[in-house]
């Protein structure tokens, strides 16, 4: 089997006067450019929470692309309805399009929650920063499975 290491580099900006401050990014494997098998905290999120992070404008901002079985007003088409995935894809399938779906599809409009390199145009004053943290992405993890 082959396995791609992603290696996150950190802190890149540290020696300039300017440093951003970096939320340190854990390291994970990628598996065969498909799946991240295992949870970046070392333990399942809260499917709850991940709800919560998903449905919330100022975080995950889901519902601008995809709907959502949620009681909400204007939920987009950009992407698929998200009822269902977590009967299509496994967890580390889903793990992998919230961290980088940019891996599963160079070409897609889907941000990379949780990812601080090879970004463009990125905000001041988010530079280094992931959109998530790793126990965010864990808990919207969780709440994906829920989606059968
Ligand atoms: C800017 C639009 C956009 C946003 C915001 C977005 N997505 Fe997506 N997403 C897409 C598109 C488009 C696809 C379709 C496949 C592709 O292009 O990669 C997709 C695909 C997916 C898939 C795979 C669905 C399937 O049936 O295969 C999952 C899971 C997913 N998104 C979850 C999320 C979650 C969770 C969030 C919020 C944290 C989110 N997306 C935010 C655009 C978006």
């Amino acid at each position: 089997m082959r396995l791609a290491v992603a290696v996150v580099c950190l802190g890149l900006g540290a020696s300039v006067a300017t440093a951003v401050a970096t939320e340190q990014l854990t390291s994970f494997r990628i598996v065969e450019n498909k799946a991240i098998p295992a949870a970046l905290t070392g333990r399942p999120g809260d499917a709850a929470r991940g709800l919560a992070v998903a449905a919330d404008r100022a975080l995950g901002n889901c519902l601008a692309c995809h709907a959502m079985p949620v009681d909400q007003p204007s939920q987009g088409d950009v992407g698929p309805d998200l009822r269902g995935v977590g009967a299509r894809l496994t967890e580390g399938e889903l793990r992998l399009r919230v961290v980088d779906p940019k891996i599963v599809d160079a070409q897609t409009a889907m941000p990379a929650y949780y990812r601080v390199d090879g970004l463009y145009r990125v905000r001041k004053d988010l530079q280094g920063k992931p959109i998530l943290t790793a126990g965010q992405i864990e808990d919207v993890v969780a709440y994906l499975k829920t989606l059968k």
